[in-house]
């Protein structure tokens, strides 16, 4: 694997101008792959991904239609570069493709929370990208609620709680958090307002006003806002890339810890 972007280097560089590219360009080029490769090694990754399930009886949950692209793709390129990466993913249709990412099936938000609080102490970066449900249902039923003859059923609701919060009233200051904010309106200010109250050192937007940025797609467009509220757009790219953009960030916040 070493080879061969180095060598598909070089044979771009020969179909596109019909000679060898420059050795130093070749050697820079090696040193940024490189980089790459291991810019997190050493790192502990936390990540959290997909939707939680709130239980209402046996057969039956509120949850939402996170798909936890986003999580995975940014699972596996913290392992790329070298980072140890535990997912705590909530129910999803994907798997975890690099041995470096040790995967945490959870269901619920109370269990996504207390296997986040296992592993946050020795996290170097925790990334919050788990669509959680705010809400579950007060008490489950044991058994399958019956359809009633006449009476619609009632469930009442307790608030779930709110792990990137939680996790940001106990981080260090050498550790790095990030949240993410699904918006519909008044994007900025809510997600500059959900920094501030969580504690993040960074939270990633995403609008569901853009094309091609919901749940489900292979890809995002997306903005990140650090704690001094600067603000960066990307443009709409596929999640595998936009997980490199994000990791490239959350690098230049570390490097000033
Ligand atoms: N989050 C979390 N635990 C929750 C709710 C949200 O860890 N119970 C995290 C998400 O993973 C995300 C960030 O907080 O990183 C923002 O999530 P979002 O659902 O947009 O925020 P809420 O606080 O639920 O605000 P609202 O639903 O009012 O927009």
């Amino acid at each position: 694997n070493i080879i061969e972007p180095a060598s598909g280097y070089l044979a771009s560089g020969l179909e596109g101008k019909g000679r060898m590219e420059e050795p130093e360009n070749i050697l820079a080029y090696l040193e940024r792959y490189f980089d790459r490769t291991s810019d997190l090694s050493g790192k502990s990754v936390l990540i959290t991904a997909g939707p939680t399930y709130e239980k209402i009886d046996p057969v039956r949950f509120i949850g939402n239609y996170s798909s936890g692209k986003m999580g995975y793709a940014l699972a596996e390129e913290c392992a790329s570069r070298g980072a140890n990466v535990t997912l705590v993913s909530g129910p999803v249709a994907l798997s975890a493709k690099s041995s470096n990412i040790n995967v945490v099936s959870v269901e619920s938000a109370r269990e996504m929370l207390d296997e986040c609080q296992k592993v946050f102490p020795t996290s170097d970066i925790s990334i919050m990208c788990a669509a959680v449900a705010d809400y579950a249902p007060a008490n489950p039923s044991d058994h399958k609620i019956k359809r009633e003859k006449q009476d619609v059923p009632t469930i009442t609701l307790v608030k779930n709680p709110d792990i990137a919060a939680t996790l940001g009233k106990e981080k260090r200051p050498e550790q790095v958090l990030v949240g993410f904010a699904l918006e519909t309106d008044n994007e900025a200010v809510n997600a500059s307002e959900k920094l501030t109250r969580k504690n993040l050192d960074m939270i990633v937007l995403n609008s569901l006003r853009d094309k091609g940025a919901c749940f489900g797609t292979d890809t995002n467009k997306v903005s990140i806002i650090r704690s001094d509220k600067s603000r960066t757009d990307f443009a709409l790219k596929d999640k595998s890339e936009v997980a490199g953009d994000i990791i490239d960030e959350i690098l230049k916040i570390l490097g000033k810890v």
